[in-house]
């Protein structure tokens, strides 16, 4: 017994790392607009202005400590060559959508990830009506998922928050935002009915932490408010998955959480402890939202730090009463984390996405330092089926690598070589754990920009696209070695993975 037969295999984007198009259909801009493209070793930058006319731009991304933006300076985009914003045309699904959602079909996709842009549906995210032609773009886009049998996964918020609503309210710091979501959600769940039925509220919304601006659109994020943002988003999810059984009750509403087991570098319990506190840390937001309460570690740590909720009456009733569906991740690989910062964990510093992390000796990584852990989508399986014992779903799992062109393909072994351990590993949760699960999304399965590091050399995709870091090229699409891979194992339902 290995995946059930009705296991929802397929793929992930977002629309600000994939879309494009971003000034077509009169779409307004949001946060991931105003961001530069970065590479290896230089951060990407939010650009702004002043209203003394002073340019700059200061890295709020993944990775950076940097938390505000100067005082006065407004995000904007800076007319003119000094600065490339990899999101205005990405992979150009915009114009795209057609052929890439025919190759997702003919690989073998059941079903399809995409974000929708909130200010493509509301330009200021705000707006009194809803703006037809955005609405329009991805109902075209569900109608051709719909042609081929793919089921479209929705996430609402991808690192996408308005730009106006970032600038007017500092983001997700004000409580504004809570109704603005909700009557977005609830716009798409009326004009998508009978076309979409699994909706993500925000994509790994444990991210506000490591990076406030692009999880949470904060331009100035203190302690106070992070937290602040998390409750409002945590509140707006458990409104929208209240609007979702009140008014659309064929509808799953899932979380969105960014996950990596963390491993304890020695067996000095100082480290394990560290571990614990650091899976934590991200499960405080699963807690929420799929328990509807806060963690008791987690008011502690807010009581010490002089932090407070800006709760109205009734908010913790409601963050109680509607937990989300189901709960999806993402998952790449594993994180470890030391009391012993010495030459040989020093080596290390700095490892993936994660903070304090420090070299996995046993692991392989990637260029950019992400270690592949084979039996990482196991442990994810098992610590949050003990912990909710709810419904889930891996909506991310994938490996970025700085493909070579070769004869009209790309011979990705290396990615063949991930996927085949990292989806045997998720099958053992299934078939030895006996954990249900509801389906695998290779994420970036067609080229597109990286979040972290905002270029395109970090390919993740078994579709190549022709473009570079500038949004130079052709756009063409061509299948790489992996693409048949994983067509083969999505036929045999996962049971071919050798
Ligand atoms: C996840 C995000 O964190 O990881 C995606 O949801 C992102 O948006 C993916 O692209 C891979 O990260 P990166 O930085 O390599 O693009």
């Amino acid at each position: 017994m290995g995946f059930p037969k009705e296991f929802l295999w397929g793929g992930a984007t977002a629309a600000n790392q994939y879309e494009g198009g971003v000034f077509e259909g009169g779409a307004g801009l949001s946060t991931a607009d105003v961001m530069t493209n970065g590479s290896h070793t230089v951060r990407r930058q939010v650009t702004w202005k002043k209203s003394d006319g002073t340019i700059g731009s200061t890295p709020l991304c993944f990775g950076s400590s940097e938390r505000h933006l100067p005082e006065g300076a407004v995000p904007c985009i800076i007319e003119g060559n000094q600065y490339y914003y990899p999101s205005h045309i990405a992979s150009d699904f915009y114009h795209h959508y057609k052929e890439d959602i025919r190759l997702c079909a003919e690989e073998g996709f059941k079903c399809f990830r995409l974000s929708i842009k909130w200010s493509r549906i509301f330009p200021n995210g705000d707006d009194d009506k809803p703006n037809e032609a955005g609405l329009q773009f991805y109902d075209h886009v569900f109608d051709e998922c719909r042609k081929y049998g793919i089921e479209p996964l929705v996430t609402l918020s991808h690192y996408e928050t308005p730009l106006s609503l970032a600038i007017r309210y500092n983001g997700w710091n004000d409580r504004h935002l809570v109704q603005a979501f909700v009557k977005y959600a609830s716009t798409c769940f009326r004009y998508y009915q009978g076309k979409v039925k699994y909706y993500l509220t925000f994509n790994e919304i444990n991210c506000i932490d490591a990076a406030p601006y692009v999880t949470a659109g904060l331009i100035h994020a203190d302690p106070q408010n992070i937290a602040n943002a998390a409750f409002h988003q945590f509140l707006a999810s458990s409104l929208t998955v209240k609007e979702a059984h009140e008014h659309f009750p064929e509808l799953k509403i899932g979380m969105m959480l960014a996950y990596g087991p963390v491993y304890g570098y020695t067996s000095d319990p100082k480290d394990q402890l560290l571990a614990k506190q650091a899976e934590d840390a991200t499960l405080f937001y699963s807690d929420v939202q799929m328990l509807g309460k806060y963690p008791n570690y987690k008011l502690e740590e807010y009581r010490r730090n002089g932090i407070t909720l800006p709760t109205h009456q009734d908010d913790l009733k409601t963050i109680a009463s509607f937990p989300c569906d189901f709960l999806s991740y993402s998952c790449y690989g594993s994180h470890v984390v030391t009391t012993h910062m010495d030459e040989d964990t020093k080596a290390g510093e700095g490892n993936g996405a994660m903070s304090r992390t420090v070299a996995n000796p046993y692991l392989k990584t990637n260029a950019w330092g992400w270690a592949t852990d084979p039996d990482c989508l196991r442990i994810a399986a098992n610590t949050f089926y003990n912990r909710y014992h709810c419904d889930q779903w891996c909506v991310e799992n994938g490996i970025g690598w700085n493909d070579v062109l070769e004869d009209n393909t790309v011979h990705d072994s290396y990615r063949i070589d991930y996927m085949k351990a990292n989806i045997k590993s998720l099958k053992e949760a299934a078939e030895i754990d006996g954990i249900p699960m509801m389906g695998y999304l290779y994420w970036g399965c067609v080229d597109m920009v990286s979040n972290g590091e905002g270029e395109m050399a970090k390919r993740y995709g078994q579709i190549y696209v022709d473009a570079d870091n500038h949004g130079q090229g052709s756009m063409k699409r061509l299948c790489k070695d992996s693409y048949y891979w994983y067509q083969k194992c999505i036929q045999s339902n996962g049971e071919h993975l050798d």
